[in-house]
């Protein structure tokens, strides 16, 4: 399948949040495949679980990109790999070692964040009407109020201050690359190199389940986004982030 991205590009100097804007954006005029939407300051920034997402004015990349996938509900953990995998491609094009993917959403330099990801998918039937997928990373922020877990910066890491621009279009640019495989249906590949860089694969972790604590091995990701843990005496189990709550 032969695939041209048109992409806009709609910057804002300050809003509450770019994914809330993005999907304002898509409700009332629906949009094409690849709109990304700029922010220098939110003041609402949105993290998974109702979190605050802290980014000091005009120092870090706050994107939203929004998708019209056509992918069925059941493959969407794709795009969150697709992402986290662009991420990790752009920090280890800076020389920044020891990444890290911590299921569901974050990356992690040596165990400390730096980027993080919210996707909010829009469902038809069975199938991904639109998706927007909000990134932040951080990199020219030195100093982080929220420390949990401890936050980093490229800043921090290499000891350099970036165009956020540049940031911008070389995450955009491998992006890219990788959703037009999902989209011509190459997905284990991409699966293979996100387990790969998940932290604590295949390793025994805690966790709490409806109140109780137990603790198993983690053996997968599924495309549903479920994290696949193998329970002593029980058959291996899949959970939504909702449901499972890892102690790190
Ligand atoms: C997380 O790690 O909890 C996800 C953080 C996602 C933050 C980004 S910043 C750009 C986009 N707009 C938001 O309000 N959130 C995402």
């Amino acid at each position: 399948m032969k695939l041209d991205f048109i992409q806009n590009i709609i910057r804002y100097k300050e809003i509450s949040s770019t994914n809330d804007i993005a999907s304002k954006l898509v409700s009332k005029f629906g949009f094409h495949d690849f709109t990304v939407i700029i922010t220098d300051f939110q003041t609402k920034g949105k993290g998974q679980r109702d979190k605050y997402w802290e980014s000091e004015r005009g120092k870090n990349l706050l994107i939203s990109v929004i998708l019209k996938p056509n992918l069925n509900i059941k493959d969407s953990f794709v795009l969150n790999i697709c992402m986290s995998l662009s991420i990790i491609d752009l920090l280890s094009s800076l020389s920044i070692n020891n990444l890290k993917i911590k299921w569901p959403n974050d990356v992690l330099v040596d165990c400390k964040k730096i980027s993080g990801v919210l996707i909010q998918n829009q469902v038809q039937q069975s199938s991904i009407k639109s998706s927007i997928i909000g990134v932040g990373i951080n990199v020219n922020q030195k100093k982080f109020k929220l420390y949990n877990p401890e936050a980093t910066s490229i800043y921090i890491e290499t000891s350099k201050e970036f165009q956020i621009e540049d940031i911008k279009d070389s995450l955009l640019s491998s992006f890219k690359k990788r959703y037009k495989k999902i989209l011509n249906g190459k997905l284990k590949g991409q699966k293979k190199e996100y387990l790969k860089h998940l932290y604590l694969y295949k390793e025994r972790v805690n966790f709490n389940l409806h109140g109780k604590r137990l603790s198993g091995i983690i053996k997968d990701v599924d495309y549903l986004g479920r994290l696949v843990v193998d329970i002593e005496g029980e058959d291996q189990t899949a959970f939504s982030s909702d449901s499972i709550h890892i102690i790190y």
